[in-house]
Formats: C-alpha cells, sequence, structure tokens
C-alpha cells in the first residue's frame, strides 16, 4: 500500500493542467454496452475507478483498448449480463451497467452495491424508474435482477431526488424503450449533460440536457463515435483551494470554470483573488484568509465533492466557519484527522463548525475516502513539519497524479510503497 508523505510549508505557483473528468467517464463507459460499433473516448485520466469498471466491462464481454488518454470500447455481445459482487464492491458506479445490460440485452443480474464508507446510498430510485419502464425487478440473495423480455416501455419518471448515477442509469436505459421517456427533476450536473450529449453523438435522441426534465425518444440502435471527456471540476476547484490555502499563485489550465461557480463564489467570500486568463483560470491566495459558512446541495450548489477541501481551507481561516452536509449523512470522516493536526473542528450532526487555528501540525493520518484523501493532503501541505497520508489507493481511483502536478507546482511529497503492509 502506498503513502504520501509531504513536508508542509511551501507557497504553490506555476501552472497546472486539468484532467478529464472521472464521473463524466463512467456512464459513458458504461454506455458503450449500448452498441456492437466502436466507441472511442479521449481525454481519460488515468485513475483506478476507471481500470476497475474497464474490468467489470471486460468481464461482461466488452473489447476494451487502452492507449494513452484514448481508451476504445466495442461490444458485439455480452455472455452473461451479470455484474458481480467482487467487481461491484470495489466501486459504486458499477451499479451504471445496469441500465444499459436491461435495455440491450433484456435482462441483467447486478451486485446491489451496497453501504459506503461516506453513507448508506441507496439505488432504490434506479430500481423504480426502471419499473415504471415495464422491467421487473427483484432483490435476490444481494443482486438487483431485472427484466424486460419484450423490451423496455416509455415512462414517465419522477425522481424524489435528483440522483446523478440514477438520472445516468434510467437515460442509459431509455435509450432503446418504446415511445418517449420523461425524467423529471433530473440531475443536473454537468457530467449528466455530458452523458445526454455524447450518446446524442451515438445516435441518441435526448433532449433537454442540463435541465431538470430530460425527454429520451428511443431509438432502434446506436452506432460509433468519439467523444472528448469534459474536465474534471473536483480536480480542477482542489487545485484552486490549493492554490489559496498555500497563498499561492497558480495558473489552472482547462478549467471548467463555468462548472465550477459554487467554489468560485465562497474562494472569493475568503479571500482569494480568481480570474480568468486565456484559456485557463489564475488563482491567487491571499492572507489571511477569511472564514466562510457553506451547505453542499445538488449541482448547481456547492458540491459536496468539494466539502472536505474547502474544511480544510477553513481550518486555518481566521475566525468561525460552518458547513452543512446535506447530500451524504456521513461525510465527516476527514474531521477525526484534520483535528489530529490541531485543527479545531466540533460536529453537531449534519453540520460541522470549525475555528480557524493559526497553525496545522504534521501528523501520520489515514485517508478514509476519496474527497476526505484530498483534503488531507491539502492539509499537508501547509501544516509544520512532516504529515504522512497512508490508504492513498483512494486517492488515486478519483486523481490523475495528484502528487506529481502538486510537485510541479513547488510542494515536497513523496509517494512511499511499503512491501510489508
Ligand atoms: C454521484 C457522484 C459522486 C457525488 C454524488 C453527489 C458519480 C460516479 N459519483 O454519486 O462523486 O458525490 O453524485 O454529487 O458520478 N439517493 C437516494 N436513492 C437513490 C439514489 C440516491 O435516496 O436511488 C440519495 C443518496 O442517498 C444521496 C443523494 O440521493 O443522499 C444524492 O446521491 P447521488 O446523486 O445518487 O450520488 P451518486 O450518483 O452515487
Amino acid at each position: 500500500m502506498d503513502r504520501l508523505v509531504i513536508e508542509g510549508g511551501n507557497r504553490l505557483v506555476g501552472e497546472v493542467t486539468v484532467s478529464g473528468a472521472k464521473n463524466a467517464v463512467l456512464p459513458l463507459m458504461a454506455g458503450a454496452l449500448l452498441t456492437g460499433e466502436e466507441l472511442t473516448i479521449t481525454n481519460v485520466p488515468a485513475l483506478r475507478d476507471i481500470r476497475t469498471l474497464s474490468g467489470l466491462l471486460t468481464h461482461l464481454g466488452v473489447e476494451v483498448k487502452a492507449e494513452g488518454d484514448r481508451l476504445c470500447l466495442r461490444t458485439p455481445a455480452v455472455a452473461e449480463p451479470v455484474a458481480p459482487y467482487e467487481m461491484v464492491k470495489t466501486m459504486r458506479a458499477s451499479i451504471l451497467v445496469l441500465g444499459p445490460l436491461l435495455g440491450r440485452f433484456k435482462r441483467a443480474k447486478v451486485s446491489l452495491p451496497g453501504g459506503c464508507a461516506i453513507g448508506a446510498r441507496p439505488v432504490n430510485l434506479h430500481i423504480d424508474g426502471l419499473r415504471r419502464m415495464g422491467a421487473t425487478v427483484e432483490i435476490e440473495h444481494g443482486y438487483i435482477k431485472a427484466e424486460a423480455p419484450t423490451g423496455l416501455k416509455g415512462a414517465k419518471i419522477y425522481l424524489e431526488v435528483p440522483t446523478v448515477t440514477g438520472t445516468e442509469n434510467l437515460m442509459l436505459a431509455a435509450v432503446f424503450a418504446s415511445g418517449e421517456t420523461v425524467i423529471e427533476n433530473a440531475a443536473l450536473e454537468p457530467e449528466v449533460a455530458f452523458l445526454a450529449h455524447a450518446l446524442n453523438k451515438m445516435g441518441a435522441k435526448i433532449s433537454g440536457a442540463g435541465t431538470e426534465r430530460l425527454v429520451i425518444e428511443g431509438v432502434d440502435g446506436l452506432h460509433a463515435a468519439e467523444v472528448e471527456v469534459i474536465p474534471d471540476r473536483v480536480e480542477a476547484g482542489t487545485f484552486m483551494i490549493a492554490s489559496a490555502m498555500t497563498v499561492g499563485n497558480v495558473l489552472i489550465k482547462n478549467c471548467p470554470m463555468d462548472h465550477l461557480e459554487a467554489l468560485v463564489v465562497k474562494l472569493r467570500e475568503a479571500g482569494t483573488v480568481i480570474t480568468t486568463e486565456g484559456s485557463g483560470v489564475r488563482v491567487v491566495g491571499k492572507w489571511p484568509i477569511r472564514s466562510v459558512d457553506l451547505k453542499t446541495m445538488a449541482y448547481p450548489g456547492f458540491p459536496t465533492d468539494m466539502q472536505a477541501q474547502m474544511m480544510a481551507m477553513m481550518t486555518i481561516a481566521g475566525g468561525l466557519s460552518v458547513i452543512r452536509e446535506t447530500v451524504f449523512e456521513n461525510r465527516f470522516m476527514h474531521v477525526g484527522e484534520l483535528r489530529r493536526m490541531g485543527a479545531n473542528i466540533a460536529v453537531d450532526g449534519r453540520s460541522a463548525i470549525i475555528r480557524g487555528v493559526s497553525t496545522l501540525g504534521g501528523a501520520p493520518l489515514m485517508a478514509t475516502d476519496l474527497r476526505a484523501s484530498a483534503s488531507l493532503v491539502l492539509a499537508g501541505l501547509v501544516a509544520a513539519g512532516r504529515t504522512e497520508v497512508s490508504r492513498i489507493y483512494h486517492l488515486d481511483r478519483g486523481y490523475d497524479g495528484l502528487e506529481k502536478k502538486l510537485i510541479k507546482l513547488g510542494a515536497v511529497i513523496k509517494r512511499v510503497h511499503d512491501k510489508n503492509e
């Protein structure tokens, strides 16, 4: 298992380029199940989650070729439309194969993902939507068993919560459903709109991308296409916070500024200077950092995937900050670790109250989930002395070479491989 050893105290200065968005690639890879022709995805980041899904797709019978940042996928047939527990348990997004398998092959058996570190994360809305489209869905021995022998039928689906992967799964399922499917209260995340555009490029008929009402007109087949992945807004946001916290001066290239409004507003409130420069965004940190309050919400609200990183920044702000997590019920796993560095944080239900301290102290830390890991690395960058973050396989799930990019900006970080663990 690898760990990162960080010597804190350096300002970040220079340029960094944002990679493609993990949460855009994963649903589109599942979309490759919908056609026997080749789907080429470019600007694909090198991430463990993408290798995990490639493994599952290969298991299902998809021909997967990876060359640099290009991923070519082709699904002539699927022997058994079954996603086994061993492959689903390591990554919840594996549930995204359910919709396309059912849509094209009329049956699917996918392991229930189960709980995860940040909350229960049910998939009831995915299942309800498929039932609305005429599928028979049963839960048997930990598996979701779905069948639609005569094909799915267009339906009107209202999502009680605008679930991201739920919207994507149902959109993927509806591509071949007869007639019209309407998804109301659809998730507005840019990755959902990206999927709609990509599927349209493959021959689907989806309108309303980026709005809360998606209309999918069933088609008979999809064809080959080449699609470039949008930049990762969470990675870009993490670099923004890294520059802000270290009183740095970083030009972030390939930065999806339009997708980062909620974060940009909060960073400016905290005193950070953010300006567009050509196709990039310059982020200049200012001292002292002003404390800000925030509440996570579905897009375009403040992203839950940026909450931990923003909390790391607030630990050294001048004053009191209240962060309320409304999306997931257990997403404060980083609090205990930040406290070990001297942060003053109290948790009351879904709110964290952070009193800024003048300095954090380096400490050995344990990463618990993907975004929590990023927050610990950020804290390590500003802490006095040495911070060691272990279990960084979480980080490798979603950040393409985070430490390499930070090192280029002047951070002192070493990846250590422990053979004996
Ligand atoms: C996706 C993102 C994840 C991000 C999250 C919220 C991917 C691969 N992952 O996760 O990085 O943190 O959106 O922005 O894109 N819910 C239900 N029933 C359901 C489905 C969801 O009640 O059937 C609830 C969840 O418990 C949660 C809320 O809806 O409280 C939002 O979850 P959801 O949007 O589904 O998150 P994911 O798609 O799993």
